[in-house]
């Protein structure tokens, strides 16, 4: 928080100057969407996707969105020229930058007409917390959680929408048990995703991951992996499946814009492949890499 600079629809000011309304939507219900885009030095990758998703995100839960992609990307660049200005120590480093638009402020009631504003936007941005060198070595250990994730027809977990409190009840529970993070099954026992991160397997060289339509969502990583894999010349599947493929896989893999491609180690207690990064996500994990920081060069 105090390394952060914020703006506040339209007003940029240091991360304990930023305050929001209690009449905000975003707060009274959770009414709201939100995007995670990061920097590798100064430029931020992948926006316009991201864009895209907030679009995607809006039209799931029926909400106008009063700012254009084209405006919110020049008020990350605003917002971002700030931020090095308040920060000139960070100016070099990867930075993290959250956006977030709420329904709106007004009265309290689910009735549109008790909104008296148009949708609200507010940016976070702070530098990036990347997981170091020795985590990507150990890789993650992750609990399947007894937490089903969220029913498509119920809220769609393909909308990032504010409302993370059932992925983040899912983390607690594994936390509690010592693991890094969660994963989530939906009630048909098919693995979906993580609390914030998509999931993979490779087995006898095939990359495995679950479909769209089970209920996930669309990670822009996630994306740009099958692709990656597709040039590689490395077979990729969208298909669903129980825990026990990931068991018995010779390597299992996570992305996410924060974590990238990153390695899990094991799962439930058992011991994934070697128990140490397999060969085919070090491959990917590096072209991802490389990739994404030869878009910002
Ligand atoms: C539930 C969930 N799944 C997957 C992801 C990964 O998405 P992306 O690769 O676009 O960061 C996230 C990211 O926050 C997430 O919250």
């Amino acid at each position: 928080m105090n390394n952060a600079v914020v703006n506040v629809n339209g007003e940029i000011v240091k991360g304990p100057e930023a305050k929001i309304s209690v009449f905000d939507r975003s707060f009274l219900y959770g009414d709201s969407l939100y995007e995670v885009v990061r920097s590798y030095g100064n430029m931020f990758t992948y926006v316009d996707e991201h864009m895209e998703r907030l679009q995607t995100s809006a039209k799931l839960c029926q909400m106008d969105l009063a700012q254009s992609p084209e405006f919110l990307k020049q008020e990350l660049t605003r917002t971002f020229g700030k931020y090095r200005e308040i920060f000139p120590q960070f100016a070099s480093k990867d930075t993290y930058c959250r956006i977030v638009i709420s329904r709106g402020v007004g009265n309290i009631g689910f009735g549109l007409p008790c909104i008296i504003s148009g949708s609200h936007y507010y940016l976070i941005l702070q530098p990036l917390n990347p997981p170091t060198p020795e985590q990507y070595q150990c890789g993650f250990h992750l609990k399947i959680s007894t937490r089903l994730r969220n029913h498509p027809k119920a809220l769609d977990p393909a909308m990032k929408s504010g409302n993370y409190l059932n992925n983040i009840l899912a983390y607690l529970e594994a936390a509690n048990e010592n693991y890094d993070d969660a994963l989530l099954c939906n009630a048909d026992e098919h693995i979906t995703e993580g609390t914030t991160f998509n999931i993979f397997y490779v087995r006898h060289g095939t990359l495995a991951t679950p479909p769209l339509d089970i209920g996930i969502l669309a990670g822009i990583t996630r994306a740009k992996t099958i692709q990656i894999a597709k040039k590689l010349n490395l077979p990729v599947i969208e298909t669903r499946f129980p825990k026990e493929r990931l068991y018995e896989a010779d390597e299992v893999f996570i992305t996410s814009t924060i974590k990238e491609i990153f390695p899990i180690t094991r799962i439930d207690n058992r011991t994934i492949g070697t128990g140490e990064p397999g060969p085919i996500t070090k491959i990917l994990s590096r072209a991802y890499t490389d990739q994404t920081k030869w878009l910002s060069a």
